[in-house]
Parts: structure tokens; sequence; C-alpha cells
């Protein structure tokens, strides 16, 4: 029988703040994973400026992918294809990776596939977990999109849950930022979190009638703006890590109680977290110990493959380019780009 050879995806990803590049090998080996990240000009803003990250982008790329390549031992002549995030982000952003992507697959004569953004959060989670394999249930969060998803086989999604208003990582942002806390809000909550009590304030679960799988955060947002507001006009003094504390804790019920319910109504054993929100230490815990109290074994990727990366992209790419999945030199950035699409 013929050896078989390494199929090496060298993946691009810029479809929000971070310029990155990764080479996987065999769709779960990752050779290297250069991440450029952006978090602290963008600070300055408290947010993310789409026309500074386009620039960024632009100035980060050519040498993120050359980073990559060299990290991993090989050059552009060894790569099997090219993978690159095409949807769903920010246009400017997107446009700087498809771009690049394409002219570099068209100079060196490698095949093209686009990925999307979310199946590579969703995939991040084959890198450290050799043993799983679709059928699952995956609850994805991060800045953007908050999404129950079933992970039918490879590359085959269906979305049963999606939030109705803000994402987890929004209201999360959103949240500390009313309490001074800065962007990313995330991972600065995770922490204040640790020294508060989560059962302080009672805030609430809001639930979206006749799609249980759905959610809402504006909710849970507006009851701590209007906490903060109450506090201030009183003149009461608040316990920002009690608050951030009690936020958390409101987002993590309602994450959990859906997406295990999902994973018992579908009659899946296994449950996997994607996306930025996917390292918060809260989530993890909750979702861990209600699994173990399902039978429902818990899969989530190291905190590095949670946040954008492009590791991700390049172990989705992999799927694709083995199912088939070619993209033509007119692949353009889709900034709202539907998984399944
Ligand atoms: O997946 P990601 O890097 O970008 C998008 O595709 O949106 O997610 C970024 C989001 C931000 O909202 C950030 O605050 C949130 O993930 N995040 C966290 C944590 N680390 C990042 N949220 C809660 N706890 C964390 N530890
Ligand atoms: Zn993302």
């Amino acid at each position: 029988m013929a050896e078989q050879k390494d199929v090496l995806i060298l993946a691009i990803e810029s479809s929000c703040d971070e310029t990155a590049a990764s080479v996987v090998r065999n769709g779960r080996e990752v050779l290297s994973n250069i991440i450029s990240s952006q978090i602290d000009l963008h600070t300055l803003y408290g947010g993310v400026v789409p026309e500074i990250a386009s620039r960024k982008h632009m100035e980060q790329v050519n040498q993120v992918t050359e980073e990559a390549l060299k990290t991993a031992g090989v050059t552009i002549n060894d790569i099997t294809a090219i993978a690159v995030t095409y949807g769903p982000g920010l246009v400017g952003a997107l446009l700087v990776g498809v771009s690049f992507a394409k002219s570099l697959a068209f100079a060196a004569g490698k095949p093209l596939v686009g990925v999307h953004h979310i199946e590579g959060h969703i995939s991040a989670n084959y890198i450290e977990n050799l043993d799983l394999e679709p059928p699952f249930t995956c609850l994805v969060v991060s800045g953007g999109h908050t999404n129950l998803v079933l992970v039918e086989d490879y590359g085959a999604y269906k979305i049963i849950g999606r939030t109705r208003d803000d994402a987890a990582g929004e209201a999360f942002d959103k949240v500390a930022r009313a309490v001074g806390l800065g962007y990313p809000g995330g991972p600065k909550i995770d922490k204040l979190a640790k020294e508060g009590n989560k059962n302080a304030i009672d805030f609430p679960r809001a639930k979206v009638e006749g799609s249980p799988y759905d959610f809402s955060f504006s909710g849970i947002k507006s009851a701590v703006l209007n906490y903060i507001n109450h506090c201030e006009m009183k003149n009461i003094e608040i316990n920002r890590a009690d608050l951030v504390a009690s936020f958390q804790n409101a987002v993590v019920d309602a994450l959990v109680s859906r997406a295990v319910m999902a994973a018992k109504e579908h009659g899946l054993k296994k449950l996997a977290l994607a996306g930025g929100v996917a390292a918060n230490s809260a989530l993890k815990a909750a979702l861990e110990e209600e699994c173990a109290r399902n039978g429902i074994k818990f899969y989530h990727p190291s905190p590095i493959f949670c946040t954008d990366n492009a590791a991700m992209i390049g172990v989705a790419g992999y799927y694709e380019y083995m199912a088939g999945v070619r993209s033509g030199w007119d692949l353009n950035a889709v900034p709202n780009l539907k998984l399944g699409d």
C-alpha cells in the first residue's frame, strides 16, 4: 500500500482584532500557532475600531504567515492547501486575510479553502481531544455569537439555539465597561469574580418564550446597569467583585442549563464548548459539574485555542479540504456568513 502523504494546511485568520497564521498537520496536530493581537491598540478606544483593525492586519499578515511557516519548519512548497476565514466578522478585516490567502495560493499554485469562523471555533476542540468525533453538542460563546449547535458530522452543523440580542461575550464586555474594568471585559470579569460572592445579587435569567434553547442577555445587562445607577443615586458603595461574580453567575446559569438540556434531549453524550468565552473559568467549572451529573463527557479547548487563532481554522480547513471543498479565486469576505452556508 502506498504511504499516505501528510496533509499540511496553512491557515490565516483576520476576522476581528487578531492577525493569526498556523500550520496544522493532518487536521489535529498544530505545528505552529502565531497570533498578533491588537488588543492594546483597541483598548485605547474601549473596543475594536474596524478601520484600525484592517490597517493593522495589513501590516502584520505577511510576517505572521512567514513566522508560522518558519516555526513549523516548512516552506510554502510543503503546504497542501491554504485555508482562510471568510466570514463572519468585520468586512475590512476579513478582506485582508482573504486577499492575502488568495494571492499566496494563486502564486504558489495551492488549493484555497474558505472557512467559517464559527466552524473554526468548534473545531478548536479537536486539537487537544483526539478522541472527540461528531456527533456532539457544542455551545459556541464568543464576542459576536452565542449558539447551541448540533455537530452532526465534520462540516455538518445544525443551529438549535441562538441569542435574541447580545452575544455572551458582548454582555461581558459591556458590563466590564460599566464597572470600569476596560476592554476586553471577559478575562477581567473572570478574574475579579473569583474574589466575589456569586449569590450576592440575584440578576434575572431570561427565558425566550417558545424557544427553550434560545438566549437573551440584554435583560441581565440592563439589570446590572440599573443596579449601578440605583447605588450611585443612593450613594451606596458598590462591591465590584460581588457585582461581577453575580452577573457572571447569571450568564453561566443561562448557558449551562440550555447546553446540558440540548445534549440530553438529543441523546448526545458529548458536549463541547467553543469561542472566546469558553476561556471563562466559572463556565468551564459549571459545565464540568453539570455534565458529570448527567453522564455527559465535557470537552473544551485550552484558553489559547478559545479566543481567535488560526490553528482552529487550519483544523476546520483540513476537514473541509478532505471533503473536497475548494474555493475559487472569486472568494469574497462575507461579514454575516451563516453556519451551513
Ligand atoms: O472568539 P473571540 O476571541 O472573538 C470573537 O469571535 O468574537 O471572543 C472574544 C470574546 C470577548 O467578548 C471577550 O471578552 C470574551 O471572548 N472572553 C471571555 C474570556 N476571555 C475572552 N469572556 C469571559 N471570560 C473569559 N475568561
Ligand atoms: Zn472568534
